[in-house]
């Protein structure tokens, strides 16, 4: 099976079930808007995105914790500043067309969903490191006055840290929300129900048929990352899965076509 699978077979997936890991970042730089554009071309019901807060307060679209990777440069990206982060090339390290797309802001996002009604639901993954709870207390009232300031914005926060998590639940009372793990731990359903959590996102190969029921038993929503194998997918929705999250996004409702781009 290939890594494109998902891509290169249409119509096993619903829009509903699919989720552009990093926007669709099998083929587009992950986490910039040209990505984020592509995975709505290519029918993604969904869209997942990691989001960092920046030394000045401002929030980023961002993976990694350091430059190096998709961006030139070096040390860790939280120790700079927005005017200083703006101006990154987070695109040229793909394919060199991509050069110039530059970092966007959930802000940003969040009005890109607005502006046209059958865009993508957006999954906020809080990226903010475990042990700093003030960090995470920061973080999370950054992002949801974001979120408050765009009314009827679609989207689940989720987050591996449970203190982002737990700071967050309050103030944004009606938004879904959801714990990453990678395998289920013992105590994860219990620590969704203790703080009204509505999901559970876990690593899709690590998940097997008991876990999977123990999840849904429960009431929650059970959504996969990583998953660029159609017969994994397929495994996976046999479970119960709602969502998949891969980085080669496309599904049967897809109707776009793209222009000038790899799809
Ligand atoms: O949202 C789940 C998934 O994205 C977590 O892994 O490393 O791709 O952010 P990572
Ligand atoms: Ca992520």
């Amino acid at each position: 099976m290939s890594e494109t699978s998902l891509a290169t077979v249409p119509g096993r997936l619903q829009s509903s079930q699919v989720c552009a890991h990093r926007g669709a970042s099998g083929h587009y730089p992950e986490n910039t808007q040209v990505a984020f554009d592509a995975a709505a071309a290519l029918g993604a019901g969904w869209i997942e995105t990691d989001v960092q807060q920046l030394a000045d307060g401002e929030l980023v679209i961002f993976h990694d914790e350091t430059l190096g990777r998709t961006a030139r440069g070096e040390g860790d990206i939280r120790e700079m500043t927005w005017p200083e982060v703006a101006v990154l090339d987070v695109g040229s390290w793909k394919r060199s067309e991509f050069a110039g797309e530059r970092p966007i802001r959930p802000n940003a996002l969040m009005a890109w969903q607005a502006a046209a009604p059958d865009r993508p639901t957006i999954i906020w993954e809080i990226k903010c490191d475990d042990g700093y709870p003030t960090a995470a207390q920061r973080i999370a009232g950054a992002l949801a006055a974001e979120i408050e300031a765009h009314p009827g914005h679609r989207c689940v926060v989720s987050s591996f840290n449970r203190e982002a998590l737990t700071a967050i639940r309050p103030l944004l009372p009606t938004t879904p929300m959801s714990l990453i793990v990678e395998a289920l731990p013992t105590d994860a359903v219990s620590f969704c129900r203790e703080q009204g959590l509505e999901g559970l996102h876990l690593d899709g190969h690590q998940l097997d048929a008991n876990s999977a029921q123990r999840i849904l038993s429960a009431g929650l929503a059970l959504r996969c990352y990583t998953i660029n194998s159609e017969t994994e997918a397929m495994r996976l929705l046999e479970m119960g899965v709602e969502v998949i999250m891969t980085d080669f996004p496309r599904s049967e409702e897809h109707t776009s076509e793209l222009q000038s781009r790899p799809h």
